[in-house]
């Protein structure tokens, strides 16, 4: 499905009288619209955009840096250990980043990347919900999870999305981590999934 490009919004201004007649316009036309109701996006649909949103950027990380100067061009490593040995993190560490980074930001919404057989201890589904949400996903292919559910006292929209293992190389890193308690994933398994909790209250 085509999405919306800035590109098909031509604005040509050929001389500078133009350009000011123009600008005097979209001034007007954005005060216009500034009061008019913007659309109410439901629960559903911000998590699915914030979902999109963190999905498309973990795999631009991992195509245009990982596979490109890794895997291509072979002048870095990736490893876990990034830090001692001076290399990119992995995806998943990027992902767990942006996560922190964002909850140090706002308590609005926060997100995380979880799975029933985490190779990272912190990521295993704790919350009723969470442990629901996963159960559901794992039974009802190609389907999300949403719900609504309180943890101390608040009230948040929580959705669950499947992360599925879209290469062999899913497969092959979870199935050798030492610290992984799965050995066994195959090309296309459920390997976990992201939850979203978007805050409810005011
Ligand atoms: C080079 C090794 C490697 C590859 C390739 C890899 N992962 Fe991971 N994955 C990890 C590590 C390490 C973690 C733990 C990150 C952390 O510290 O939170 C992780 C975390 C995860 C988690 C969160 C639960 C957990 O295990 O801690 C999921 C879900 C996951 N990976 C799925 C995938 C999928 C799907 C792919 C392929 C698109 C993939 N992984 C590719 C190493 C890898």
């Amino acid at each position: 499905m085509p999405g919306f490009k800035r590109e098909d919004f031509s604005f040509n201004a050929p001389n500078s009288i133009t350009a000011i007649v123009s600008a005097v316009l979209l001034g007007i036309s954005i005060s216009i619209s500034s009061t008019a109701t913007a659309k109410d996006f439901t629960p559903r649909e911000v998590t699915d955009m914030l979902h999109l949103q963190m999905t498309a950027l973990h795999s631009v990380y991992s195509k245009k840096i990982i596979a490109r100067l890794v895997n291509k061009d072979k002048v870095i490593s990736a490893s876990e250990e990034y830090e001692k040995d001076k290399a990119l993190p992995l995806p998943a560490q990027m992902f767990r980043f942006g996560a922190e980074a964002v909850s140090n930001m706002t308590n609005k919404y926060s997100y995380s990347m979880l799975s029933e057989w985490p190779i990272n201890p912190n990521n295993i589904p704790i919350t009723p919900t969470e442990l629901k949400g996963f159960k559901f996903i794992a039974q009802n292919e190609g389907k999300n999870f949403y719900t609504t559910e309180e943890i101390a006292g608040k009230k948040y929209f929580t959705a669950i999305y499947a992360s599925r293992a879209i290469s062999e190389a899913c497969v092959t890193c979870h199935n050798n981590h030492k610290s992984s308690p799965k050995k066994n994933f195959i090309l296309n398994d459920i390997m976990g999934g992201i939850v979203i909790r978007l805050a409810q209250d005011k």
